[in-house]
């Protein structure tokens, strides 16, 4: 059975992609389009051979492939797909399908969005993370050396469809990481949310939280699409989580992106006790899922000048200060706290120290 989310900015549907609304697009809206299917080192070996032969219309698909990895969603990688749109004699009205992970998803909207001034392009997300998160809501883009996210367009998926058995071939790490970005959706806008992922037990969540927490990210993406306000509750645990991965890349240690938002997750729960009221007992619940579920991060007090400096490039800026979005309580969150580098530095400290 598939579930339709009804999204002023989104079309997403929840089941198995056989029985979705894919087939039908193509063969009806994308009948005469060339599809291009954007896939990296793994969904090519995991998930295409499954989609190739369930869809008669991708027989003669262009297939181009990614090398995987958050080090490859650079400039360089769209050039190369640009330059094969131009090869394969791509037009306005072809079709990209974009089946991956967050880079995939991120990197192929982007690529999509800006060749021609704008191709249709179709989510098929295949991890927990590009379903809850990266594939919903419209952002695209690409990361600038250790600035994440900083080339992109706002540009919504024509359709995402996202289909749990594609999860069965994720890596546990990978799972782990996309269960940071639902906590996240739970201690922005849902306890229930929350405490029902922290009592889960299963290796993959179920279909329902996978769906509350898809919920949580469609409802306030509809509300402030372009981020003028509360878009940016989502961006809790960003602000640090991003100068963590951006840091961590540089030096090319392998982490996941969820494992970063965690740790920034925990170190912004820490600045939410004495500047939005979080209470110490609700700290204490955070802090005890994060250390038993995340690995600790191999950060020393030497890279907090950098983490602050990766900081003061962070979308949400303005001015001189950086911006973050606090914790009131589980469920509850305010966007808009400006706050001085000692009062991060503390929090940091704290943390990892
Ligand atoms: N656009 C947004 O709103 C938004 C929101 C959150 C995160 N993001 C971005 O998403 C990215 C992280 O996404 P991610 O965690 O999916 O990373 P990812 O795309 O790198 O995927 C993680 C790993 O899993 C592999 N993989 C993917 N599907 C698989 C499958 N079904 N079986 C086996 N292996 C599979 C990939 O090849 C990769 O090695 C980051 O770049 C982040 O900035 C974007």
């Amino acid at each position: 059975m598939i579930k339709q989310i009804v999204s002023k900015n989104n079309k997403i549907e929840l089941g198995m992609l056989t029985s979705s609304s894919f087939n039908f697009l193509l063969s009806s809206k994308y009948k005469d389009s060339k599809k291009i299917i954007i896939v990296d080192e793994n969904t090519e070996q995991e998930c295409w051979p499954f989609v190739l032969t369930s869809f008669e219309a991708l027989k003669d698909a262009e297939v181009i492939l990614l090398p995987s990895g958050e080090e490859n969603k650079v400039m360089e990688i769209c050039f190369q797909v640009w330059e094969a749109f131009t090869n394969y004699k791509i037009q306005r009205n072809d079709l990209v399908i974009n089946l991956g992970g967050g880079v995939v998803t991120d990197m192929g909207g982007f690529i999509a969005s800006v060749y021609k001034r704008g191709l249709d392009f179709i989510n098929v997300p295949t991890t927990l993370l590009s379903m809850v998160d990266a594939s919903v809501g419209g952002k695209t883009g690409i990361n600038l050396g250790p600035h994440k996210n900083q080339l992109g367009v706002f540009s919504a998926a024509e359709l995402t469809v996202c289909d749990a058995s594609f999860l069965k071939t994720l890596e546990p790490k990978e799972i782990l990481s996309g269960k940071s970005e639902m906590i996240k959706h739970g201690l922005i806008a849902s306890k229930s949310l929350f405490n029902d992922l922290v009592n889960d037990k299963n290796e993959i969540p179920s279909a329902e939280l996978i769906e509350a927490a898809i919920l949580i990210k469609s409802d306030i993406v509809d509300k402030d699409y372009k981020e003028e306000g509360d878009r940016k509750k989502l961006n809790f645990g960003h602000t640090i989580g991003h100068s963590i991965e951006g840091c961590l890349l540089e030096k090319q240690v392998e982490i996941t992106h969820g494992e970063c938002v965690a740790w920034g997750m925990l170190v912004e729960s820490y600045l939410s006790i004495s500047l939005a009221g979080l209470s110490s007992e609700e700290f204490s619940i955070i802090e005890t899922y994060i250390r038993n579920t995340y690995t600790a991060l191999a950060i020393d007090e030497a890279e907090f000048g950098n983490l602050i400096q990766l900081m003061f490039h962070d979308k949400k800026n303005q001015g001189a200060k950086i911006n973050f979005t606090l914790l009131n309580a589980i469920g509850e969150s305010t966007v808009d706290y400006q706050l001085e580098e000692d009062q991060i530095l503390e929090a940091l400290k704290k943390v990892f120290m």
